[in-house]
């Protein structure tokens, strides 16, 4: 149970889960149309005996994950999530088949051409600096500098600061986990704990599960410590393909799957509860670890967060990895852990690559989180990403050559843009940052370099004329 939470709480947590998974599944199999009005709030609990509480979670549960949506006068109706480019979207159709990889060299280019601030906006991995409370975290790192006890220095060691451990483990009861303070290792960013992770299970040679396409900095920490990938399809709007997975996992030796359950980078795509639960116990049965990568969990535009695969864990393999990079405190590098069973053997492996993470930042943080604005911070941060998703959106439609397919992810910041064919997004890219225009091109989140029509962007930055123009222009260059 929830560490802390009262048992009537308990109680609720498992009333809204079923009945938000029934709702799921009545959706999934048909029995619920889209379009088609769910029951209201009132009539929900009347027909089930249960509080507004618990059946407002269960809707907040399914707005998150794009399953219904609220109408005004209309109450909540099944959504349509229709592809709003054009036609259903099919899932990404990797080679069967293991492979060492080389991708850093293309990483790390593609990378050096975007860092010029004044080329970074689209390209970049971070939102808007300006968006983060960075006075208010200056002044809780001094404070935590000048009061910093030098024994913290001790203290603080792998698994990390208590506080601040303390501090994540409570925000865990908010997406629906349970994570015990003793369950997390602090890291330097979500990076190093990702990277302890896939060390932890497995040794050279071994093969790994990854989404296709994948985060370009999975793929290099693959190549790194000489693992091969098998890429499992993946749905631009559902994620990981279960029948893809079951199938590879039949086929391969594999020890881990390194996935993005919730808002994707690139793709953005989000997997309904329903398919995290079903992935969690598709591994569980066979006794692979996920290595769950969740930075962007905070960045959620429904009314409740979705839950993590870490919430259906009950056999401990999930490696819960996220950090304050992407929503709070760019640059300061304090990520984490949620180990289950493999806490202890990561606090090692961080203590023997880099001893501990930088104190002050970690008291800092910890600071930050108990003086109690971080969700006011967060709630401003969303609303401006969902607007300015908007706003990317809309000249998109109206700027890029017709048959261009876009996500419409339902959190973070990234879109995934599909050109018609056939487009070189390499030589697209060398050519836009010639001209001041930066983005990530489709092949640096491929094993094999596929994607080569595809682009990734960032809207997390005001919408200015510049980057108007900016985007008009990359959709004229796009066009050919
Ligand atoms: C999907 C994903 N995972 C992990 C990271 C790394 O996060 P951090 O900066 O906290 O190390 C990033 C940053 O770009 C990311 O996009």
């Amino acid at each position: 149970m929830k560490p802390g939470a009262s048992g009537k709480e308990q109680g609720r947590v498992a009333l809204y889960q079923r009945l938000a998974g029934e709702l799921a599944q009545s959706i999934a199999s048909g029995v619920l149309l889209p379009g088609e009005k769910i029951p209201s709030v009132r009539a929900m609990c009347r027909q089930r005996r249960l509080s507004p509480a618990t059946v407002l979670q269960a809707y907040g549960r399914l707005e998150a994950g794009g399953l219904i949506e609220a109408r005004p006068r209309s109450g909540y109706v099944v959504s349509a999530r229709p592809d709003k480019a054009g036609g259903e979207r099919a899932a990404s159709q990797p080679a069967p088949g293991s492979q060492t990889l080389d991708v850093s060299e293309l990483v790390f280019e593609a990378l050096e051409a975007i860092r010029d601030r004044r080329v970074g906006e689209l390209g970049s991995a971070f939102p808007n600096p300006a968006l983060f409370p960075l006075p208010t975290l200056a002044k809780c790192l001094s404070t935590a500098a000048r009061r910093l006890d030098p024994w913290k220095t001790v203290e603080d060691l792998p698994p990390g600061c208590r506080e601040l451990r303390r501090q994540i483990a409570r925000r865990y009861l908010g997406f629906g986990a349970r994570v015990g303070v003793d369950e997390i290792v602090i890291t330097a960013g979500a990076m190093e704990a990702l990277n302890l992770c896939l060390q932890a299970v497995t040794r050279p040679g071994d093969i790994v599960a990854v989404e296709s396409p994948a985060f370009y900095a999975q793929l290099q920490a693959v190549e790194r410590l000489g693992l091969r990938a098998v890429e499992i399809p993946t749905h631009p709007r559902d994620g990981v393909e279960l029948d893809g997975l079951e199938r590879a996992l039949r086929e391969h030796d594999i020890k881990a799957c390194w996935f993005m359950p919730t808002f994707h980078n690139p793709l953005g795509s989000l997997m309904p509860a329903d398919r995290k639960q079903a992935l969690v116990e598709m591994l569980a049965a066979r006794k692979v670890p996920l290595i769950e990568d969740d930075v962007y969990a905070e960045l959620y535009f429904g009314s409740a967060a979705p839950p993590p695969a870490k919430a259906y864990d009950r056999a401990g393999l999930v490696m819960h990895c996220s950090s304050f990079s992407k929503c709070l405190a760019p640059g300061y590098r304090i990520g984490w852990a949620a180990l289950g069973r493999f806490a202890r053997q990561v606090a090692q492996l961080k203590l023997a690559s880099s001893i501990t993470t930088n104190v002050p930042a970690q008291e800092a943080l910890a600071r930050y989180l108990s003086l109690g604005g971080y969700d006011h911070h967060l709630r401003r941060l969303r609303r401006f990403l969902q607007a300015r998703q908007a706003d990317m959106l809309q000249a998109l439609r109206r700027d890029f050559p017709p048959g261009t397919r876009i996500s419409e992810p339902l959190g973070g910041y990234f879109l995934w843009v599909e050109l018609p064919e056939p487009v070189d997004a390499l030589s697209l890219h060398r050519r836009a940052v010639q001209q001041g225009i930066g983005f990530l091109p489709g092949p640096v989140f491929s094993a094999r370099r596929e994607f080569g029509n595809c682009l990734r962007l960032n809207y997390g930055h005001a919408w200015t004329p510049q980057l108007a123009r900016a985007v008009a222009r990359l959709g004229r260059m796009a066009a050919g």
